[in-house]
């Protein structure tokens, strides 16, 4: 039987890694781009013919062509915000109709799931998450504790299944002391959104892949976040509530564990987080600011300052180990252009003074031991020929692929599709 390949592309730092240019980048050779897990908490960038745009629950191989592209039911959709966001696409020109399947067992996030997100923050005082407020870990909550609403019950009785939910959120919210709110006008968008979603092609996304599959297609996931804030591998719980982790894109998709062929990682060549939780390499000084305005590092979804600081390995290490990173992919290169040096972090130093190379269950308090390496001070966003890389750059790359066992084979060196080097 001719069966096709499923490779998986994905997250290996706090996410904001560069996903969406690359999903964009290697689509023409796919046959399908599918979203295992989360939902408008992400904020995937593309950028191409001097447009940009943000992608939050819609796959970012809708660009390329007629490539089918689907929503998978690992994914949570909010129908008012999803309608908001195909209309803008079709509104530049994109028609979505034909090509985007959703699966029929994605979970539905409610109003009342973003109220819900709130009151969970406001709860949590100085201990918040610092959540996207998109209503992700409630929903997730309703999914496991098995009562959540799907697409597929958009079609029966939903009137009432939403009545029931929508009565149980209240009165989780009057418990949390969180009722100063209005549902009016965001309901009816929400059911607008609904009633939106219905024109779509709704389907059992676990038979088309597979039955793609069979026919000897392939199909590119595409994740969302990334490993470390992965619910079970992250930095817990500092963390968003889906597995991020390549082991998503089979519960997420419906696809078999054996069926899964490269696994790209994708990092920036220094790391960035938003929202609360450990940060061990992050960066308070005059360099954190510089990474940040070099590199635009405020939040695509929530417009947030990022936290920037140098790379870090041992992160990156336990990440290539729980993904099986076949092929990493350095992204932002450019940002780090005019430094004189860079540092990477090669092990963490505990409190008692032990020096550790492995991710640790707590990594509050732990120092980073670092290495210094040359700067290239070169400006690299017109090389797209490796030959043309400068000597202290290749001294980077050679230094990371020797730290993490794994080659990289593709470098960023800016937000446009063209601006890549495939090695
Ligand atoms: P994602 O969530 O992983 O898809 O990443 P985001 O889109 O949230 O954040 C990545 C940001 O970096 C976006 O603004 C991209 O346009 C931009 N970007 C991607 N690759 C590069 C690169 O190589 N260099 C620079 N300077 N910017 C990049
Ligand atoms: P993409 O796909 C960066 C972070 C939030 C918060 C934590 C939990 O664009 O890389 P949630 O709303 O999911 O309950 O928030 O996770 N977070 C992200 N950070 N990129 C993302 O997505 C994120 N999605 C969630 O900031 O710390
Ligand atoms: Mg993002």
């Amino acid at each position: 039987m001719n069966t096709g390949k499923v490779d998986v592309l994905l997250g290996l730092q706090w996410g904001d890694e560069g996903k969406g240019k690359v999903v964009d980048v290697l689509t023409p050779q796919y046959d399908v781009v599918a979203r295992f897990q989360g939902g408008p908490n992400a904020g995937h960038t593309l950028e191409f013919e001097g447009q940009k745009y943000v992608l939050r629950s819609i796959p970012s191989g809708i660009f390329q062509g007629d490539k089918v592209n689907i929503v998978g039911n690992g994914v949570v959709l909010a129908p008012d915000l999803f309608m908001d966001e195909a209309k803008d696409l079709e509104r530049s020109g994109h028609n979505l109709k034909s090509r985007l399947h959703i699966s029929r067992k994605a979970h539905l996030i409610m109003p009342t799931h973003r109220l819900l997100d709130a009151a969970n923050e406001a709860a949590k005082g100085a201990g918040k998450v610092g959540t996207t407020g998109k209503g992700i870990g409630p929903t997730y909550t309703d999914k496991i504790s098995r009562y959540g609403l799907r697409v597929g019950d958009i079609f029966d009785g939903f009137e009432e299944k939403y009545a029931a939910l929508k009565a149980r959120h209240e009165q989780m919210l009057r418990a949390l002391n969180y009722t100063d709110y209005e549902l009016g006008e965001t309901e009816r968008k929400w059911m607008e959104g609904i009633d939106y979603l219905k024109q779509y092609t709704i389907v059992d996304s676990e038979h088309e892949i597979n039955r793609l599959l069979k026919e000897g297609k392939s199909v590119l996931c595409e994740g969302a976040q990334g490993t470390m804030l992965d619910v079970d591998f992250g930095s817990y719980p500092f963390v968003t509530s889906s597995n991020t982790v390549c082991a998503g894109a089979c519960t997420g998709l419906g696809i078999a564990p054996n069926r899964i062929g490269r696994v790209f990682g994708i990092m920036k060549a220094y790391c960035t987080r938003v929202g609360a939780g450990p940060f061990p390499t992050e960066l308070f000084d005059e360099t954190g600011a510089q990474i940040r305005q070099l590199g635009h590092e405020f939040g695509a979804v929530t417009g947030r300052e990022r936290r920037c600081g140098w790379i870090d390995l041992v992160a990156l290490r336990y990440a290539v180990m729980v993904n099986g990173v076949t092929n990493l992919i350095m992204m932002k290169s450019d940002v780090l252009d005019t430094f004189e040096t860079v540092k990477a972090c090669v092990a963490y130093k505990l409190k008692d003074g032990t020096v550790i190379n492995e991710y640790p269950f707590d990594v509050e308090g732990v120092e980073p031991v670092y290495q210094e390496l040359k700067g290239w001070k070169t400006d690299m966003t017109q090389i797209t020929e490796e030959a043309q890389l400068p000597q202290a750059f290749r001294d980077y790359v050679a230094f990371l692929e020797e730290q993490l066992e794994t080659p990289i084979t593709m470098i960023s060196t800016g937000p446009d599709r063209k601006q890549k080097i495939i090695r």
